[in-house]
């Protein structure tokens, strides 16, 4: 018999067409709608694996009602929606998609900052609304990317290539991290410093760190008020890494210039949240990963990651790399 994989979004037919090659596949029937908890607790019963995405809650409740449950392919690189002691208590391998989104994640990263420092959301608003009168001396000025310097609080795979792309348009890379990143400092010339040092230095304070225990409310007002008062403040990594209230304020106190989110503290972010109705705030819908090619190399690796346990070999890219010596 083949193993049984509930899937959690409805994914594209070509992937449906691999999985069900060697595997049973019960999917939710929805690509836009989470599949509601309570049919997820449901279907963790009988399944061998899950095939998840960023909202799904997965933690202790959810894995101790899976008794065949073998590995959870979460289609991600972050993976703070998984609880992963609860994962390895239960023998349960969880696996994410590191690297084939690493430059696309980083291009959007940069396109933010770019928008958001040239404006460019309003502008484009600014000329659908037919208000373009006129060329003017002033009209939607923005501010320069080019030359300024680049903050990187996280350099990680995303951070890295972010620093790449900012070396091409000249700028200065600076950067905060749990760890030196020798690579970076030798290959692009960026410079590690404390978190207050970027604060005060940055013209771009750019977040790309894992939401942890430790990132957890890491930006809050005393830090805004840090930055200079023409910063601007992206982030795409994870909401919950900063006060949204606190930055809020930043931005209406003019502390700092502007800001550039593709994530939130609750996403989807409401219609009427104060920080969408400024703007000086660029907001996307979390969309980082978000090209057909690397959605599909997403879903093709969790595919690659379900094989290798069901052939018993070790996944690539095992997150909780102590469930191997659970392996039963
Ligand atoms: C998306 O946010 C991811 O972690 O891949």
């Amino acid at each position: 018999m083949k193993p049984l994989v509930y899937v959690t979004r409805k994914l594209p037919e070509e992937i449906i067409v691999r999985l069900q090659e060697n595997y049973e596949i019960d999917m939710w029937s929805k690509a836009e709608v989470q599949v509601p908890r309570e049919i997820l607790l449901e279907k963790v019963k009988k399944a061998d694996a899950l095939l998840t995405v960023i909202s799904d809650r997965l933690d202790e409740e959810l894995f101790s009602k899976g008794e065949n449950l073998k590995v959870v392919a979460n289609m991600a690189v972050g993976y703070d929606n998984v609880d992963l002691d609860a994962a390895s208590k239960y023998g349960i391998a969880i696996c994410n998609t590191p690297d084939v989104l690493t430059d696309t994640t980083a291009d959007l990263a940069f396109a933010l900052l770019l928008a958001t420092a040239r404006r460019m959301v309003e502008a484009a608003e600014f000329v659908k609304n037919g208000e373009w009168k006129s060329w003017s001396p002033m009209l939607l000025a923005g501010t320069d990317v080019h030359h300024k310097t680049i903050g990187i609080v996280g350099m990680g795979k995303i951070g890295t290539v972010v620093a790449k792309r900012a070396a091409g348009f000249d700028m200065e890379i600076i950067y905060h991290n749990r760890r030196r990143h020798e690579v970076a400092e030798e290959m692009l010339g960026a410079r590690y410093c404390s978190m207050d040092e970027l604060l005060e230095e940055a013209d771009f304070v750019v977040c790309l760190a894992p939401l942890t225990e430790e990132t957890k409310g890491m930006f809050q007002r005393e830090q805004f008020q840090k930055m200079k008062k023409d910063a601007i403040f992206i982030n795409a990594s994870r909401g919950p890494i900063v006060n949204e209230e606190a930055l809020y304020d930043a931005l209406q106190a003019g502390e700092i210039a502007a800001a550039g989110l593709d994530v939130f503290n609750e996403e989807p972010i409401g219609a009427n949240h104060p920080l969408l109705a400024l703007t000086n705030v660029v907001a996307l819908p979390h969309i980082g990963s978000a090209t057909k090619e690397t959605r599909i190399a997403m879903m093709e690796t969790c595919c690659d990651n379900l094989d290798a346990i069901f052939a018993d070999r070790t996944p690539r890219t095992l997150v909780n790399k102590d469930f191997l010596s659970s392996r039963h």
